[in-house]
């Protein structure tokens, strides 16, 4: 069992704790080596050494050029960067204005892209996704028109755990001239990322999903792909994120990505095995369940479910004062729990999407914290719908 005073973390994919490996990498960078990376005098460079050998340690994690990695201040930023850099920077040659993307992004990705249609003129197709979540890239490839400059898929979905078709979306997008951007923030330790295998151009990374820091997130841009800058100010970051950097944060978000590439196919096989473990007792112990997302393109760590009839946030809640820390993936609106907007694009009729509830695993989890949700979670549904 996991200690944090004998309660069970099931909510990876909202953040991890910083792994000692990566806390130990980062203090020196606070008071021994605190210099400003842009000053010339050995203070500044005695930083700037060290936010380079992060990027290097990143690029060679990503299989890139040392100049395509931009640190930014979390996964939201790297989103918001490359959507609306690239957007504007089409705008400004004079290229088209048609966005690509899928009903089931994060807010970082919706919200920007439904920004560039409201506020700027550009237009957005949303293409559909199955049942599971699921993209397909012949779609896409049918959606794509002479207008078309960007197209953005999420890798891994954080709330219901669905793996894109990556690199046949990257090929189609390569083939026919369009930028493809991904926000690929749940996705380290668990698949490889090498940007040229997977074609794409743009990539975010979040430090706090793989056991960095929070406030520490990566921009991969591929070299020849021009981004205009969404901030102004400094040169940092070869402009593209102006701001003093934050040397302790890229260390240990490089750190991090480091121990996760290096451990991910160990750590993916046995949190794939802990996840089924999981998903077929509660598939098989609480009557009228379901698995949300696809049943095997997912996340090795990600079980996600609705439940018939009863609310997500009362599960979860259920579940924390047992000492499990799970998330709903339902919105609530003024106190009526309604079906998130994924679920919504799934298909997920709205009296089982009310009911949604997302375990994600980590390094802490052991299979004997799986026997213990497996323990109450069938009661704690069952007294749930005994009140309704
Ligand atoms: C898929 C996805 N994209 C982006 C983000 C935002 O990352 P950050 O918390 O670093 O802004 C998250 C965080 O939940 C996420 O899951």
């Amino acid at each position: 069992m996991s200690t944090y005073d004998n309660r069970v973390y099931l909510d990876h994919s909202a953040t991890t704790p910083v792994d000692p490996r990566v806390l130990k990498a980062m203090l020196p960078y606070w008071s021994e080596v605190f210099g400003n990376t842009e000053s010339s005098h050995y203070f500044g460079q005695e930083a700037a050494g060290a936010l380079e050998r992060a990027r290097q340690t990143a690029a060679d994690v990503l299989g890139c050029r040392l100049s395509e990695i931009v640190f930014t201040g979390s996964g939201t930023e790297a989103d918001n960067l490359s959507l609306r850099g690239a957007a504007w920077a089409a705008r400004s040659a004079g290229r088209g204005k048609h966005i690509i993307t899928t009903p089931v992004e994060h807010h970082a990705v919706g919200r920007t892209t439904d920004q560039l249609r409201d506020r700027f003129g550009f237009s957005l197709t949303r293409v559909p996704v199955d049942r599971h979540g699921l993209v397909d890239p012949q779609v896409i490839s049918e959606a794509i028109g002479t207008e078309t400059i960007l197209v953005s898929v999420v890798m891994g979905n954080n709330e219901i755990g669905t793996v894109q078709p990556m690199v046949q979306i990257g090929r189609i997008c390569r083939e026919r001239g369009v930028l493809f951007h991904t926000d690929a923030v749940q996705v380290p330790g668990k698949f490889p990322l090498k940007v040229d295998e997977m074609n794409v151009d743009m990539m975010a990374l979040s430090a706090h999903k793989f056991y960095g820091p929070k406030g520490s997130g990566l921009l991969y841009v591929r070299r020849d792909k021009r981004l205009e800058p969404v901030m102004t100010g400094g040169e940092h970051e070869r402009g593209h994120r102006p701001g003093t950097v934050n040397v302790a944060g890229a260390v240990g978000l490089a750190t991090a990505l480091r121990l996760a590439e290096d451990e991910r196919r160990e750590e993916y096989l046995r949190l794939h095995s802990l996840r089924d473990t999981l998903i077929e007792g509660i598939l098989e112990l609480v009557p009228d369940s379901r698995l949300t997302g696809h049943p095997k393109l997912r996340l090795p760590h990600h079980a996600s479910f609705a439940f018939l009839g009863v609310e997500g946030e009362s599960i979860v809640q259920g579940l924390d004062l047992e000492g499990i820390a799970a998330s709903s993936g339902a919105a609530c609106l003024e106190g009526e729990a309604e079906s998130s907007f994924v679920l919504k694009a799934i298909g997920l009729p709205a009296e089982w999407g009310m009911g949604s509830v997302r375990l994600t695993l980590g390094r802490s989890n052991t299979e004997g914290d799986v026997a213990r949700t497996l323990d109450v979670l069938p009661s704690i549904v069952a007294r749930l719908r005994a009140r309704t």
